[in-house]
Parts: structure tokens; C-alpha cells; sequence
């Protein structure tokens, strides 16, 4: 490891011990830590995730790093301070925000992502991109959850850091997520390595069902079996815990998760009415679409066969409608 990057670390570490302590310890952190225990984090969630507080200040953290030897050229460099325009002057770039420390796969924190105590935009305020943190190829939580991801044979993939923690609490601590962006390829190809049964578990606004079926294209292209959690209400994870309690989420969503084509055939079906001869054909050819992207020919068999029963036509005739549709080229 170069002598920079090893420094950007040190730093990092080093924050994120500090913010902790800020958080737990001190007056300023009082309201920030008030703000976590009231959203249902326990003081044991709060300890295991290391999380943080970045006081209100302009150069508390330029400060505290310039004392203890570490260059702010480098710190700027980590993402850590901002430079003043057409300055040498540098400003923290967390400030009054809850931290949630971001750590390689090896545990060593590289980022942050500071989050508001309030309505202010952005909610969330993540470290850029730099020599040590490649958003592509990290996942929150992956180094806590590896363990359990391969005692389990599957892993839980959400959307959001608070999903990740209320989940692991709630006891389904094979949880990771991504950070605010789309999963990517390499993303996906770190899960394999590790296991094939991957259950997305998103928010279930329209956005979240969107990135299901993203996440969903992308894992299976690494060959992923995937199957969807899926919270009714337009909640998202955190807030379906926080309203019914961990059995519920264990039980009513994470177990009563379903394989991807159940979830698209619903997604297919909303808002369509099946009796209208037009729509129920749109959504025969959206299904058989998605059927000949499967690999699988038994994968593949099972849902003609399903369509066959449900709309009473013959095998042969859906066997030629998708022999029709070409899988696209790789
Ligand atoms: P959400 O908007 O669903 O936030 O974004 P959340 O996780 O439910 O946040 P809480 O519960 O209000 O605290 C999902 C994820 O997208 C990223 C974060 O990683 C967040 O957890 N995000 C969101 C950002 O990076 N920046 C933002 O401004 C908002
Ligand atoms: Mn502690
Ligand atoms: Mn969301
Ligand atoms: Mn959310
Ligand atoms: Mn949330």
C-alpha cells in the first residue's frame, strides 16, 4: 500500500473513533444521539456500526488532523476537507451531520456518509470518490456480514445504511447495501464469489421497484438466483421494523420472499386489467420476454407452463411466440 493512501486510512480510523466518542460522550452530540434513539437505533446498534458525529464547525476536523501531522493537502485529497476557492485555507467537509463510517472488506474505514439531522439536502452527504474508497466496488456492511452471508448461503441487499442496521439487529445480519448509487457489475461479482442467493430487499416506493429490476438484471447477469422482498405498504425496511417489530420482518417479508418472476409477473400485472384482450396480451409477451432471458430450460418450462394454465393456451403456441424473441447477443 502506498505511503498516502496508508495515511488516508490512519485519518480515517482515526475520525471515526473520534466521532463515535463525540456522539456518545459529549454534549454536542447529545441532540444527534437523541435523534438515532428516538429513530429505534439502541446504544448496542450505535457501538457495533461505530457511528458518529461531526460537530458544527467550519475547521474542528481541519484542525484536529493539521495537530496531529497529517497534511490537509492529503486530507483533501481523502475527502475529508474542502478547499476554500482561490485559497490555501481548507473547511471540514462533515459538519452537523450523524456518521456512518464506510470500511472496506477488510473493516478498515475509507469514506464516510454524514447524514442530517433534519430536512436539509443532501440527506445524505457521502465522501467522494478517492485513492481509497471506489464506490463500485464497495458494499456498506460487507466485512460484518460475510460471515453470516456464508453460514446462510444468501445475503440481503438493501437500499439504505438504516435498512442495513435495523435488519442486522432484527437479527437478519447477512445484510449489505449499496450506497445511494445503482448496484454495479463488480459490486454483483464480489457477491458471487461469496454466494448465489441473493434476496433484494428495497424500499417499496416506485424508485425502489425500479432498482430492483436493475439490481435484479445485473445479478443474474454474474449468475445470482434472485429472489424479492417485498414490503406492501411504500415503507422501506427500517420503517416497516420500526412499525411491526423484528418478527415481522423476519417472517412477513425477508421469509416470505419470492422468486424474481413471481415479483415481476405482479410487477407486469399492476395497473393492467387481464380481461381486456389488448392488455392481457401485453402482458403475456411482457412475461414471455422475461422468460427468454432465463438460462435455465427448466426455469423456462415452468413459467410456459404457468402461462399455459393461467390464459389456457397451448404449450406450441407459446413455445413459437418466444422462440420469436431472440436473446439479445452478449
Ligand atoms: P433513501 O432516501 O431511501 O434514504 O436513500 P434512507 O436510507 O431511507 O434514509 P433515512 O432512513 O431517511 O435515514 C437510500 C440510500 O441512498 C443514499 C444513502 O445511501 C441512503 O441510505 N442516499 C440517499 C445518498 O447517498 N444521498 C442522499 O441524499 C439520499
Ligand atoms: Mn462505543
Ligand atoms: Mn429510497
Ligand atoms: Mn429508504
Ligand atoms: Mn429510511
Amino acid at each position: 500500500i502506498p505511503k498516502d493512501a496508508e495515511k488516508m486510512i490512519e485519518a480515517h480510523e482515526l475520525l471515526k473513533k473520534f466521532y463515535h466518542h463525540l456522539l456518545v460522550n459529549t454534549k454536542e452530540g447529545q441532540e444527534a444521539l437523541d435523534y438515532l434513539l428516538n429513530r429505534g437505533f439502541t446504544r448496542e446498534t450505535i457501538d457495533t456500526f461505530e457511528i458518529g458525529y461531526a460537530l458544527d464547525s467550519w475547521d474542528f476536523i481541519s484542525k484536529f488532523l493539521v495537530k496531529r501531522g497529517f497534511s490537509a493537502d492529503l486530507m483533501e485529497e481523502a475527502g475529508l476537507l474542502v478547499k476554500k476557492n482561490n485559497s490555501d485555507d481548507y473547511f471540514d467537509r462533515f459538519r452537523n451531520r450523524i456518521m456512518f463510517p464506510i470500511t472496506d472488506h477488510h473493516g478498515m474505514t475509507i469514506a464516510f456518509s454524514g447524514r442530517v439531522l433534519g430536512d436539509e439536502k443532501p440527506k445524505y452527504l457521502n465522501s467522494p470518490e478517492t485513492k481509497i474508497f471506489n464506490k463500485s466496488k464497495i458494499l456498506y456492511n460487507f466485512h460484518r456480514a460475510r460471515v453470516h452471508i456464508r453460514k446462510n448461503q444468501q445475503a440481503v441487499l438493501f437500499e439504505g445504511f438504516a435498512d442495513v442496521i435495523s435488519s442486522s439487529r432484527s437479527g437478519v445480519e447477512n445484510a449489505i447495501a449499496t450506497m445511494g448509487t445503482s448496484l454495479t457489475e463488480e459490486q454483483a461479482k464480489i457477491l458471487r464469489r461469496n454466494v448465489s442467493e441473493i434476496v433484494i430487499c428495497y424500499d417499496s416506493d416506485s424508485a425502489g421497484i425500479e432498482a430492483t429490476n436493475r439490481a435484479a438484471k445485473i445479478l443474474q447477469s454474474v449468475g445470482c438466483h434472485i429472489n424479492v422482498a417485498m414490503i406492501q405498504d411504500g415503507l422501506d425496511p427500517d420503517d416497516y421494523i420500526k412499525k411491526y417489530g423484528s418478527e415481522k420482518f423476519k417472517n412477513d417479508v425477508i421469509g416470505a420472499s419470492v422468486p424474481l418472476m413471481t415479483f415481476k409477473m405482479s410487477y407486469y400485472r399492476r395497473g393492467k386489467n387481464l380481461q381486456n384482450e389488448g392488455e392481457r396480451f401485453q402482458y403475456i409477451e411482457n412475461i414471455l420476454g422475461e422468460v427468454s432471458q432465463l438460462k435455465s430450460a427448466v426455469e423456462k418450462e415452468i413459467y410456459l407452463k404457468q402461462l399455459s394454465k393461467e390464459f389456457d393456451l397451448s404449450m406450441d403456441v407459446l413455445k413459437e411466440q418466444l422462440n420469436q424473441k431472440k436473446p439479445k447477443q452478449e
